[in-house]
């Protein structure tokens, strides 16, 4: 018996996702048994060429099709986006057709309500591709980490940025090139400010933490910094450090409740997620008992993360035809989120400071004065003025805000240029 498909998109994801159920159709018969037949498509304009072309009779515009279509037995959406997917998945859901997504933003946005809706109709809905592209993460998270006292996770979950980055350092790019580059290479979100201000990996870091901590964190309660602010003499002044620069995302358990975090980050140069170049992303999870495990690979493109789409359609294919619950189900509890202030963190600071007798000593005090030890500090002089490149020792959060506050406010430094936080680093 075949499971019909519809299939919400057909760009970068929904496009490979396309040729492999097509092209694959066979292999996936004789490795599964399944015959996975597309029954419909949706896409915004109809009439768009696409690289592999699709049969018009299976193309609609009308996203709803999908669930009042009743030869679909499954919706897989990957258009991306609040709306029209969300409604879509809600509306799928409640009609009792198993879901896959690859939409990160709607999961993190939308999970109480959505995995509700799952939960209330005895069907899946899978989101393997929504973190981490290609890497199988969230099975390893939900299923054999079950009993497992996660404590943290830490990890490179935007391609786009670690490729932008890397090609920077690596290559002397410029930004502008290298985003272009990696939108070319369908890496980069449809509106690719996502990507670079740091609200995709935050909608990832959300969902992490929710897995990994059994707590919804609000993505808009996710602390977030982008790489937009970032140039190449941050990427210099790590290196002069033997830091390499990376955009971060942190999901913790602390004494107050759950921590998600989305920033720049120093790391140094011999840890394992300095070498994840390119669009490869790369997630630590931390836990009490089977310590700091690694998962790597490709975390955007087309093709892996259509690897992971198909994976899901596979298992809620197989839950439809067996009529028993094969996919994992999901719920979100609510908990206590921490206050970022609290968390011990480490930063470097690059600063344009007068270059006179006592300049040190009164940024030194301002450090002091807010409970701030100092790790090392390289000054490079040229005339009455100097850059000063400042490593702190670990102090809460807040104390770090409240030095970077009096720093900003003394008359002997120009510009607080950069304030990077160092993650990795416990020398
Ligand atoms: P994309 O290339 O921009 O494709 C989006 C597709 O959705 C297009 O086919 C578009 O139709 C269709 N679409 C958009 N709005 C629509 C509407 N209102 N009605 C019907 N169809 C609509 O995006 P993508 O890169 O494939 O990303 C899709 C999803 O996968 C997103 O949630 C993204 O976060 C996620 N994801 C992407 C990657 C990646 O590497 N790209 C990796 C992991 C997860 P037209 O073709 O007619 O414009
Ligand atoms: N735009 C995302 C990225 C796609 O660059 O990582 C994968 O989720």
């Amino acid at each position: 018996m075949s499971v019909g498909i519809g299939i919400a998109g057909a760009g970068t994801v929904g496009g490979a996702l396309l040729r492999r159920l097509v092209t694959d159709r066979a292999v996936v018969t004789a490795r599964t048994g399944l015959d996975l037949e597309v029954r419909l498509v949706a896409v915004r304009d109809a009439d768009k060429a696409r690289p592999h072309q699709i049969p018009s009779r299976l193309i609609t515009t009308d996203v709803m099709d999908l669930v009042t279509d009743d030869s679909i037995d499954l919706v897989v959406e990957v258009m991306g986006g609040l709306e029209p997917a969300g409604t879509l998945v809600l509306a799928a859901l409640q009609a009792g057709k198993p879901v896959v997504t690859a939409n990160k933003e709607l999961i993190a946005a939308r999970a109480p309500q959505l995995f509700a809706a799952a939960a209330a109709s005895g069907v899946p809905l899978l989101f393997e591709a929504a973190v981490g592209g290609g890497i199988p993460i969230i099975r390893p998270l939900t299923e054999t980490l079950a009993g497992e006292q996660v404590s943290r996770v830490m990890g490179i979950v935007n391609g786009t940025t670690n490729f932008i980055l890397s090609a920077m350092t690596e290559q002397g790019w410029s930004y502008g090139d290298a985003l272009a580059e990696a939108q070319r290479l369908g890496y980069a979100e449809p509106d690719p400010s996502a990507d670079v201000s740091g609200a995709d990996a935050a909608a990832k870091a959300a969902i992490l933490a929710g897995l990994a901590f059994g707590v919804w964190v609000d993505p808009a309660r996710v602390y977030r910094e982008g790489i937009d602010r970032l140039g190449v003499a941050d990427l210099a002044a790590a290196k002069r450090l033997g830091y390499v620069l990376k955009l971060l995302a942190v999901a913790e358990r602390t004494p107050s409740g759950v921590l998600a975090r989305v920033h720049p980050a120093m790391i140094p140069a011999d840890h394992p997620l300095a070498a994840i170049r390119g669009a490869t992303n790369a997630i630590f999870i931390s836990g009490h008992a089977v310590g700091d495990l690694l998962f790597a690979g490709p975390g955007a493109g087309g093709d892996p993360t259509a690897t992971a789409v198909l994976g899901d359609v596979i298992d809620a294919a197989r839950e439809l035809l067996s009529g028993s619950s094969v996919a994992p189900r999901i719920a979100f509890g609510l908990g206590e989120i921490a206050s970022f202030d609290e968390v011990p963190t480490r930063w470097c600071l690059r600063l344009e400071v007068q270059d006179s007798p006592g300049v040190l000593a009164r940024i030194a005090a301002v450090f002091g004065d807010a409970g701030v030890s100092l790790r090392s500090v390289w000054q490079d002089g040229r005339g009455d003025r100097a850059t000063l490149i400042v490593v702190t020792h670990l102090a809460p959060e807040g104390s770090q805000r409240r030095a970077l506050a009096g720093l900003e406010a003394l008359d002997v430094v120009a510009e607080v240029a950069a304030a990077i936080r160092v993650e990795g680093d416990d020398s």
